[in-house]
């Protein structure tokens, strides 16, 4: 089922997830389906569940090349729960974020480049991947929602925030 997604300035948008307890139970696979068909409906890159009202530590993300994306770097499709970051490195990166609670707009964000996280899907079962670049971005985006901050809260600078069709005019950019 779609769900609504929370806008910034949603209170519940600046609330720490809690951890998922139980594992492969019917509510949670419910939650999972109703993130996906969220995500694909507004097409994107991820979802963390204290967008939708749900305050758990559960995030989805995944990205594929598409005709209007042809050189964009894949993300596997992933569910994620109780998630960990572990920063390897202290280089960071620089890249136009968006975001589905922030609609229309993007920012430049600084994120580590290279990370490790662990965490479980939603049988239960341990993730632990080690990834670089926009993987990496996206999965530190996705996590961020679950410690109550949104990408506007990082941007260095905020002269490189702006409407996505104002700053990149003609492209189609995926939220996430
Ligand atoms: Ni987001």
């Amino acid at each position: 089922m779609i769900r609504e997604v929370l806008r910034m300035g949603d209170p519940r948008l600046l609330q720490k997830a809690q951890p998922v307890e139980q594992f492969d139970t019917p509510e949670l696979h419910a939650l999972i389906q109703d993130m996906r068909d969220t995500m694909a409906h507004l097409n994107g890159a991820g979802l963390a569940a204290p967008q939708i009202g749900v305050g758990l530590q559960v995030v989805i993300f995944g990205v594929k090349p598409s005709p209007g994306r042809p050189d964009i770097e894949e993300v596997p499709d992933t569910v994620l729960i109780n998630p960990t970051l572990t920063a390897l490195g202290n280089e960071m990166i620089e890249s136009w974020e968006g975001c589905l609670s922030v609609p229309g707009m993007r920012g430049l964000v600084p994120r580590f480049r290279h990370i490790r996280y662990q965490g479980f899907d939603e049988k239960g079962n341990k993730i632990d991947r080690t990834v670089e670049g926009f993987h990496a971005i996206v999965v530190q985006h996705e996590v961020d929602h679950l410690h109550g901050i949104l990408y506007p809260m990082r941007i260095r600078d905020l002269s490189n925030f702006g409407f996505a069709d104002v700053l990149f005019p003609g492209q189609a950019l995926e939220d996430d």
